[in-house]
Parts: structure tokens; sequence; C-alpha cells
């Protein structure tokens, strides 16, 4: 209430129908999963992924269907730093990409875990990591604003165009910190605001599905990481673009954009 009270951007539960944008979400990122998208207001696959800075000798590394799906928004493997035999956990994984990233890194002494709510993620996210022969690789059913992991348990934490998603950021930048060992790591890709949307933009459920309506202004995102006790020590732009007119149109309003930080627990 008091987090609500102060930073109202960063938790909307009493703006969208969360129940409508949790459907939206899992429908739009199921066809995702299923290589079935049309008319995204965004793009798919390696040719982002390259763009974004993501190493092409690590992405030759992983599944390749896992890469057809990829959804992220930025890149942030080189202010996260995975080091061998660490613990990974990534909020909202999708297909995959960036835990098979991380999975390569840590080696198979390390163990990487992703979280995603998306039925039809999950399920070919396991099956690639079953047949790539990743031993050391997770996937569970969840929410990232509830993780079902106790305190401590990871030390680094990553996200790729997943919390804008989500209309309760402060709580999934709370469970982030309290998943995290002391003086671990979280790094984040996602879409931020130069300024604040209106109120009917971030009520249109479909352009919140697709990364835009969440958007939440820069500096309130930061805000909440801190409060939630993630000190940041530091970021980048990403060159990502929205495809479609209308996605468009509502980034260059309101000055949408991709960033990737870095904040140490
Ligand atoms: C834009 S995609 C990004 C996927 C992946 N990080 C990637 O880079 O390809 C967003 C993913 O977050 C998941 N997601 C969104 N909100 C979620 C929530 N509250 N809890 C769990 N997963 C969520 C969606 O199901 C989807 O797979």
């Amino acid at each position: 209430m008091e987090a609500a009270k102060l930073l109202p951007q960063a938790d909307a539960t009493g703006l969208v129908d969360s129940d409508r944008l949790e459907s939206a979400v899992k429908d739009m990122y199921g066809q995702v999963a299923d290589e079935a998208a049309e008319d995204l207001h965004f793009e798919l696959g390696r040719v982002v992924a390259e763009r974004l800075g993501y190493d092409p000798g690590l992405l030759d590394r992983i599944p390749e269907r896992a890469l057809a799906s990829f959804a992220g928004v930025g890149h942030h493997f080189d202010l996260a730093r995975v080091e061998e035999g660490e613990r990974v956990l990534d909020l909202g994984s999708g297909s995959g990409t960036d835990v098979f990233c991380a999975a390569v890194l840590t080696g198979p002494g390390g163990h990487v875990t992703g979280v995603d709510f998306t039925e039809a993620q999950l399920e070919k996210a396991r099956a690639l990591a079953a047949d790539g022969g990743f031993g050391h690789v997770d996937f569970t059913e969840a929410s990232i604003e509830e993780l079902p992991f106790a305190d401590g348990s990871f030390d680094l934490v990553i996200s790729n165009g997943v919390i804008n998603l989500a209309p309760w950021k402060q709580r999934v930048f709370e469970e982030a910190a309290r998943v995290l060992r002391p003086g671990g790591r979280f790094a984040v890709s996602d879409i931020v605001s130069g300024k604040a949307l209106k109120e009917r933009t971030r009520r249109d459920v479909d352009l919140w599905a697709a990364c835009i309506a969440g958007a939440i202004p820069e500096a309130s995102y930061e805000e909440a990481m801190e409060r939630a006790g993630l000190r940041i020590e530091g970021r980048h732009g990403n060159d990502y673009g929205f495809m479609s007119k209308r996605a468009q149109s509502a980034c260059s309003i309101y000055d949408v954009k991709s960033v990737s930080l870095l904040a140490v627990r």
C-alpha cells in the first residue's frame, strides 16, 4: 500500500484488468513459442539477438528453435558477467534463449532455472533442454510476482523484456531481491519510457501485451528497484525498435525505449 502510494507507476494493479492482461500475454507468447505468431508489434529471433549485441559464437551453442522464439528487448550478459558454477534464475524465460546462454556460461557445475507462466513456452524450452543435453537447466511454471524459491537461492537473477508486462513491478523487484543471496546481481533488459504514458494508453491490453503500454518512466523503474534493495551499478541503452505503425507512434510520443540495468543486492 505504502509502495503503491509513493510509486503509482510501479503498481498498476488498479488500472488494468490483471486477468484479461494475463490471458492476452499467455495467448501472445504461446503463439511466439509455437512460431505461429503473425502481425506482431515486435521482431523475433536471431537477427534481433545479434543486433542487440549477443555473441554469435554463444548463440551457435544454444538450441536453434529457442532462438527462433527469442523475444527479448536488450542484451545484459555484458553487465551480468556470468561466472562458472553460478546459480542463475531467468524471470520470464520464454523458449529459453537466455537460460541456454547462461547455462553455457555457468558450465555444468552451475545451474540455471527459467520461470514462465505460459505453458507452450515451458513445454518447448523443456523439450529443447532434454534434446540438447542441458542437464543443469530446469523450467518452472510460476508467476514472477510470486517466486516458489527460498530466500537467497541464486547468485544472479536475469530478465529480458518481461517486467514491463507485469502490472505490479514493485512486487517483482522485491521477489527478485528476496531470492538473491546478499551481494548477488540482478541484470535486466526492459522497456521503459521517457515520460509517463497517458492512462488511456496504459489501459490498452493489446499494447500492454506487446511490451509497450506497461512501460513506466525510467526514473520510476530504477526507483522501484532501489526501494526493493537492488542498488543500481550499471546501465546502457539498446538498439531496439518496434515494427507496427501503432507501436512506433506510441513509442515516439512517450519516448519508449529499451535499457539494460545491473544492480547488486
Ligand atoms: C517478451 S517475452 C520474453 C521471453 C524471453 N525472456 C526472451 O527473451 O525470449 C515475455 C515472457 O514473459 C512471460 N511472462 C510475462 N509475464 C509473466 C509473469 N507475470 N510471470 C511469469 N512469466 C511471465 C511470458 O509468458 C513470455 O514468455
